[in-house]
């Protein structure tokens, strides 16, 4: 600890907050430019990036929260029984180390982490970036309150943007990147690797990586956390029509579209549809767009791949990693896969 003077804090947090300010805007205008780009292709697609808004936030609380919702609390459990042996890798001997979180959200189960590695003194600052800078307060804010001596940098941004200002400033600091979640698994098979790739080009040889895998197991476990009878994760993915109406003064009426969640075994893709029960036309009028539904036609909303640990070799290869150890909770549902840069 203590690796900042007050100065030093004080241009950080000047920083954070001109990126806050200038990052909005960019990021309006992409999600409108996404949102037209999806409604117009064939067929039609919208980003999961953009479920989390405050709304959307909050909904993946309760989604966290519900007993199907077995990925949450599978990497907690990795965490809390490993976190020792994880500080072990990370910093060994009180090595000085920057804690990075790709999609930090609310931080639940990284706070495992934090906790453990403030009580055994470890040399480390914490840096959590996330697209959603509601999220990313919340999560600064409790911090602050719960971790008082804990050295966060919070970067509301895309990652690999995040990515490049925290490279312009620091070298030579050991860089530690979480990617928890089975966020990985948001991105089809190409674009993984292509995601990786360029993740090792941003790393230094001496950096390490932490990616949360959910894996491959019955059919039914993996469905129920996708189509909890509940209608909460429906809700999730209903409201990014809600934000769009918000956001791009829009007419989506929620009841005329139903969520469709699916499972492969032989891929290992679960995938989110939203169905158009009707025949309709959507007008977005702060964009000036109109697009046509047919009916029971389908918008692509989310991929959750699901992983085998000969396609997580396989992916490490690719991006240029080596696996060096993997984490798994007691029913082996998921992995946390510490890879270090070949
Ligand atoms: C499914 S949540 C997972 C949160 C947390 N890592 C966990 O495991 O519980 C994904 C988080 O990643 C953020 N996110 C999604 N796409 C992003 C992107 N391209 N750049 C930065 N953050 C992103 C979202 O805002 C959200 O908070």
């Amino acid at each position: 600890m203590g690796l900042f003077t007050s100065s030093l804090l004080e241009q950080v947090l000047t920083t954070t907050l001109y990126i806050l300010e200038t990052t909005t805007t960019v990021f309006n205008e992409t999600f409108a430019s996404d949102v037209i780009e999806g409604l117009s292709s064939t067929p039609k697609f919208l980003s999961s990036k953009y479920f989390y808004d405050e709304k959307g936030d909050a909904i993946f609380q309760q989604i966290m929260d519900m007993p199907s919702y077995y990925l949450t609390r599978s990497e907690y459990q990795i965490f809390d029984t490993h976190k020792q042996a994880l500080l072990q890798l990370f910093g060994p001997n009180c090595t000085p180390f920057h804690l990075v979180e790709f999609g930090a959200g609310d931080g639940l189960k990284t706070k495992v982490l934090l906790k453990h590695f403030i009580d055994q003194k470890a040399c480390f600052r914490y840096l959590p970036i996330d697209i959603s800078e509601n999220v990313l307060s919340l999560l600064t804010h409790d911090l602050e309150i719960n971790f008082p001596t804990l050295e966060v940098e919070p970067l509301a941004n895309d990652y690999f943007k995040a990515l490049d200002i925290l490279n312009q400033r620091e070298q030579n600091e050991r860089k530690v990147i979480l990617f928890l979640g089975s966020n990985i698994g948001n991105f089809e098979h190409d674009q993984a690797i292509g995601f990786l790739q360029k993740m090792r080009q941003h790393l230094n040889p001496n950096d390490l990586l932490l990616i949360g895998f959910d894996l491959k197991k019955d059919p039914s476990v993996i469905l129920e956390a996708y189509n909890d009878k509940e209608g909460v994760t429906a809700s999730f993915n209903l409201n990014l029509l809600d934000r769009i109406n918000k956001e791009f003064d829009g007419n989506f009426d929620t009841s005329k579209f139903r969520h469709n969640p699916t499972y492969n075994p032989l891929t290992g893709a679960t995938k989110s549809y939203m169905v158009s029960t009707e025949d309709q036309v959507i007008t977005l009028e702060k964009l000036g767009k109109s697009f046509h539904f047919e009916a029971w036609e389908a918008i692509d909303m989310e991929i959750s791949q699901k992983y085998s640990l000969s396609t997580i070799q396989h992916l490490a290869d690719k991006a240029g990693f080596e696996v060096t150890s993997n984490f798994f909770d007691k029913n082996n549902y998921f992995v946390d896969s510490v890879w270090s840069v070949k």
